[in-house]
């Protein structure tokens, strides 16, 4: 059997690389990047994949039974044809079973609302393709927020719009061990699965940081626009748009889900605090 991963050069790929080596050995994974050379240090075969590129795709398929296909990260429109790029190409190449990589969040308002309803046009061409199938949603991954924790730090507070809001979050490593467990097993073929932990506010993700860093923060709620405002002025017009989008989500509710990560993964998700312990001792 070989199961091969896109985008593995990046964080979530190199993650679930890592996981199904460990679970399948090495010489049933393959990596397909669409920078080889970052993705080497693996162990693994690598073949090269560009999402933009179905040709590179159908070489970079032969001979693969499974295919976990990591969610792009151009522009919503882009990245529905990129994800067809993989799918015809599984296809072509009698590819049996594709994993996809999707995401939790709001599908009808907010500035993040075209990314999530990208992701969920590949849903819908995953789900008409004739072949297995299975979905994850990812939740937020806490990383981000941790890696920003200086600046957190430097301001005293955690600010931003998500106001009450609760957001379930997840890490890269439990994604990674939910998504290996799909790819292997049938009886997940087919299903749709919200991948996150135990949702929690913004205020309690202040406490939980202050728990395992010893920082001080405490949380303050700004509105939309000026979050928004704030966001643009340092990420620029695309990105803080997205934050903004993400933030405004949590705020309306989008991300206060319950959770399938335990049928899909077959064990709990970590708390919130291991998450944020396990990102402390790296
Ligand atoms: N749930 C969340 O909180 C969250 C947050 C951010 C992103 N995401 C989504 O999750 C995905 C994985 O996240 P990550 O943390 O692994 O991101 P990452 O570490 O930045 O990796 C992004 C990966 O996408 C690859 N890529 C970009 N354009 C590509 C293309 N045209 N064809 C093939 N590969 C391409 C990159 O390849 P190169 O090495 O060649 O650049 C890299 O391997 C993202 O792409 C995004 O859709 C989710």
């Amino acid at each position: 059997m070989k199961i091969a991963v896109t985008s593995a050069s990046g964080q979530l790929g190199s993650a679930i690389t890592r996981q199904l080596i460990e679970e399948i050995g090495e010489a049933h994974v393959i990596g397909i990047a669409r920078t080889p050379k970052k993705a080497e240090h693996l162990g693994v075969e690598i073949r090269k994949g560009d999402y933009n590129n179905r040709g590179e795709f159908e070489a970079a398929l032969k001979g693969v039974d499974k295919v976990l296909l990591v969610s792009g990260m151009d522009d919503p429109q882009k990245r529905i044809g990129q994800h067809r790029n993989v799918i015809g190409a599984a296809k072509s190449n009698g590819v049996k079973k594709i994993v996809y990589t999707s995401i939790i969040g709001d599908e009808n308002q907010t500035a993040f609302q075209p990314i999530v309803k990208s992701n969920r046009q590949t849903e819908e061409d995953l789900r008409n393709s004739g072949l297995e199938w299975a979905i994850g949603r990812n939740g937020i991954y806490i990383e981000p927020d941790l890696e920003y924790l200086d600046h957190y730090v430097a301001a005293g507070e955690i600010s931003n719009c998500a106001g009450d809001g609760k957001c379930a979050y997840t890490s890269r490593n439990e994604l990674a061990q939910a998504y290996t467990q799909m790819l292997l097993g049938d009886e997940h073929n087919g299903q749709t699965y919200n991948l996150a932990g135990e949702p929690i506010t913004q205020a309690e993700l202040a406490r939980l940081i202050n728990q395992v860093y010893g920082t001080k923060l405490v949380y303050r709620p700004v509105s939309v626009a000026a979050y928004e405002q704030d966001r643009k002025a340092e990420l620029g017009e695309f990105m803080g748009t997205i934050i903004a989008g993400i933030y405004e989500g949590i705020l309306n509710g989008a991300n206060d889900v319950p959770s399938d990560y335990e049928k899909a993964a077959g064990r709990p998700h970590l708390s919130p605090l291991e998450l944020i312990e396990n990102f402390k001792l790296g």
